[in-house]
């Protein structure tokens, strides 16, 4: 059965599969990556991972997508029927993320209510984080607030649902993300011991290779982080992609599409590098880059607190625009497992919507309510102890998203051939000019690297 909807055009698929891509990945984790990982060598490092092997994923998704015009478990299905199990596989990491997704959302949302209804400081609290999250009412009523209005977006379709919501909230975020990021720059503050910090003394910081104790092994840590990163950040490997490639016309030039998908993620993740790095220097030092929440959720608004009337203003142009990255991520998400389901099922989009939009209310809640009521202490193999999203995050994103890439790397590079990928991108008398890095990446270094990065997330040997 081929897919009935479609993408409107080019410009339609491009900002919508942006969408997908440009999430807290972008805005949270990838500032706190580099400013971990040595600054500018942290960014030349994803720079030529994303001309590779980035873009070696998501082609390969776009493609796979486009050509059978189905989403992952008929896709893969037609493209060898002995695979339809890697099909059953890609489908099963939505349906774990959507259970937290729209849980992240949530909080997020709270925060730009916050700084909305003139709450701001309050947020600057060390406490204020820990105290929502295990708050069971708020913390679940703001998940399935989140929850409903992807819910909604999906059930309206692709073209006037999806389509029409990321081709208004992509344009305001990229403006909202350079205003930030310049207005970072400019700031300035002097410690009470007279030292003064600039925004482009962390800008520096940023940008400039930090080589100091490089040894091969940190080095290569480097290299693993900024795989994870790309991976995550490009949605790839999870069947999304391949069901957005699914809904794009045949006259639409998927190289130029794929360029300015990776160019306008990896803009995004640069440019909340240079609004978040110099900003949380300059009022704290480099000991404000925390790990995990901690540097969105507790850094970020102290920060904001620090910067008198404007932060109350940034910081609610910060948390909005956050929110619709987090929103046309979560669509992503939840528009997949309705596309697989209504094959499965049968069933018509509206029906197929509602039916699983009853089964995350319920999920969403349950997590929400893993820091209160289903408090639970995990020890992970990766030796972090976690809760429920935690664990759901784990799953997902460290164990089944670099096991799908290498085996779907070995389907197409040794099964059914680069030229199932390389002859879609060539439809039309498009022109495919990597297509030779194309095929030495999925056939050799990417299941390569995808093992590595799989032994090493998992932390099964240690
Ligand atoms: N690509 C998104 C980001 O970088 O934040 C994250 C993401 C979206 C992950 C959708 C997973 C997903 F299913």
């Amino acid at each position: 059965m081929k897919s009935e909807s479609s993408f409107t055009g080019q410009l339609g698929f491009i900002l919508t599969a942006a969408g997908s891509a440009v999430g807290v990945g972008n805005l949270w984790r990838f500032p706190y990556l580099a400013a971990k990982d040595g600054g500018g060598l942290f960014l030349i490092v994803y720079l030529i991972l994303a001309l590779t092997f980035g873009y070696t994923l998501l082609s390969s998704d776009i493609a796979i997508g486009r050509r059978t015009q189905k989403s992952s478990i008929l896709a893969y299905t037609e493209m060898n029927p002995k695979w339809k199990f890697l099909g059953v596989l890609t489908f099963l990491v939505p349906v774990i993320i959507m259970t937290y997704y729209a849980v992240i959302g949530g909080w997020i949302t709270r925060y730009a209510a916050a700084f909305l209804g003139g709450e701001a400081l309050k947020t600057a609290d060390a406490h204020y984080f820990t105290d929502f999250i295990s708050s069971p009412w708020i913390a679940a009523a703001f998940a399935l607030l989140f929850m409903a209005v992807t819910a909604f977006i999906v059930y309206m379709g692709v073209e006037s649902g999806i389509e029409k919501v990321s081709k208004f909230m992509m344009p305001i975020l990229l403006i909202m993300v350079i205003g930030i990021a310049v207005f970072s720059l400019t700031l300035r503050h002097e410690d009470a011991d007279g030292r003064i910090r600039t925004g482009l003394q962390g800008l520096l910081i940023y940008l400039t290779p930090d080589l100091t104790g490089l040894t091969v092994k940190r080095f290569l840590q480097i290299l693993l982080d900024a795989m994870s990163q790309l991976f995550f950040s490009l949605s790839v490997s999870m069947g999304i992609m391949i069901t957005y490639g699914s809904y794009v016309k045949k006259d639409v030039n998927l190289n130029h599409a794929v360029t300015m998908i990776e160019g306008f993620d990896t803009l995004v993740a640069f440019l909340a590098g240079i609004m978040i790095i110099p900003a949380v220097y300059v009022f704290q030092g480099t000991e404000g880059m925390g790990a995990g929440p901690s540097l969105m959720f507790i850094s970020l608004p102290q920060v904001f607190a620090s910067m008198g009337k404007a932060g109350a203003a940034v910081g609610a142009a910060f948390f909005i625009m956050t929110v619709f990255a987090t929103l046309t991520s979560c669509i992503s998400v939840l528009e997949t497992i309705v596309a697989n389901c209504m094959i499965i099922f049968r069933s018509g989009r509206k029906k197929t919507t509602l039916a699983l939009t009853l089964v995350y209310l319920a999920a969403s809640a349950v997590i929400a309510l893993g820091y209160s009521v289903f408090y639970v202490e995990i020890k992970l193999p990766n030796g972090s102890v976690g809760q429920l999203l935690d664990l759901m995050d784990y799953i997902s994103n460290s164990v089944m998203m670099p096991f799908i890439a290498f085996l779907s790397c070995i389907l197409i590079g040794w099964i059914v051939k680069p030229l199932y990928v390389t002859e879609e991108m060539e439809y039309g008398g498009a022109v495919m000019r990597k297509k030779g890095l194309y095929s030495a990446m999925v056939k050799y270094a990417a299941p390569v690297l995808m093992l590595i990065l799989f032994i090493q997330s998992t932390g099964i040997l240690n």
